[in-house]
């Protein structure tokens, strides 16, 4: 049976950088409490061997409020003005490992909104990422949509300055329907394409692999909104398509008349999780 990993499997820039910076500081600041603002990466095994090495995971605001000292690590997510804000006033050392990308968005939101711009965010309002974003945006001058119809909901004024972002993880296609319809309407917007080259060399690599293979493997956490959306359109190309976490979850039914499998993973996948799928495929024999 062929096997083919694609190539921008795995762990992005911004991911590997937070992920090595925090065991970085794990090996070197032994002395120090370590802290993580939300999970460092959508992944279990990597969250559960940073709780073994001693490092805490802080679900909220109010958790944060509660420690005395240590050092808060900032995942790449990024935060909103108001983390950091309370890291300073309270005086407790951080480490910010927010991807340079997600900045730039929190950078682009704030300076649009200075200059008067109502704030866009096409995104998953729920997520971290957008979360971050919407807290350097006033709340009454900023929204977030994922759909058409959802932006039809919003009520913006066709002569409002407005300013578009994405979600640097949104789907790259979605986002050209959106923003052709949204032009067709004669809003005032201005786009700024936000979304991560690493999104779009993952999603294009594995639509083009899915067209060529029998069976789809997708790599990743459930709850990882890059792993789902890798899923979503792998499926488009291939029906045969599966999201595992690990190679435990590998069911050899699936491979019954397969000749070849394409494997992607998630922003969040370690290599070796990777590394453990793909000999576990290669060592099946049919
Ligand atoms: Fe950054 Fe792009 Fe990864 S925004 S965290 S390099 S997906």
């Amino acid at each position: 049976m062929e096997v083919i990993v694609a190539k921008s499997a795995g762990f992005c820039f911004g991911v590997k950088r937070a992920v090595d910076s925090l065991e970085k500081l794990v090996e070197t600041k032994t002395d120090q409490k370590i802290y993580t603002y939300g999970p460092i990466i959508h992944n279990e095994s990597v969250i559960q061997h940073f709780e073994s090495r001693g490092v805490t995971v802080l679900h909220s605001k109010e958790e944060l409020l509660e420690i005395q000292d240590g050092i808060v690590v900032i995942r790449s997510h990024g935060v909103g003005k108001e983390i950091y804000e309370l890291l300073n006033y309270r005086g407790i050392e951080y480490c910010d490992m927010t991807c340079p990308f997600v900045r730039k968005i929190h950078d682009l939101v704030a300076e649009y909104e200075r200059k008067g711009c109502y704030i866009l965010i096409a995104g998953d309002k729920n997520h971290p990422e957008v979360q971050g974003i919407l807290g350097w945006c006033s709340p009454d001058n900023s929204q977030t949509f994922q759909t058409a119809s959802e932006f039809e909901k919003l009520g913006i004024e066709k002569d409002r300055s407005t300013v578009l972002v994405a979600q640097t993880t949104f789907n790259h296609n979605k986002f050209k329907n959106l923003v052709e319809i949204i032009n067709k309407k004669g809003y005032d917007i201005n786009v700024l394409d936000t979304i991560c080259n690493a999104t779009e060399v993952r999603q294009s690599e594995a639509i083009q692999l899915s067209k060529d293979v029998d069976a789809m493997l997708v790599i990743g956490s459930k709850n990882s909104s890059n792993t789902q959306k890798l899923f979503e359109i792998s499926r488009v190309g291939c029906p045969c398509t599966y999201l595992v976490q690990t190679s435990t979850d590998l069911d050899g039914s699936i491979f019954k008349g397969i000749k070849s499998v394409g494997i992607t993973a998630g922003a969040s996948t370690p290599k070796k999780i990777i590394e453990e799928v793909q000999t576990n495929v290669r060592n099946r024999k049919f």
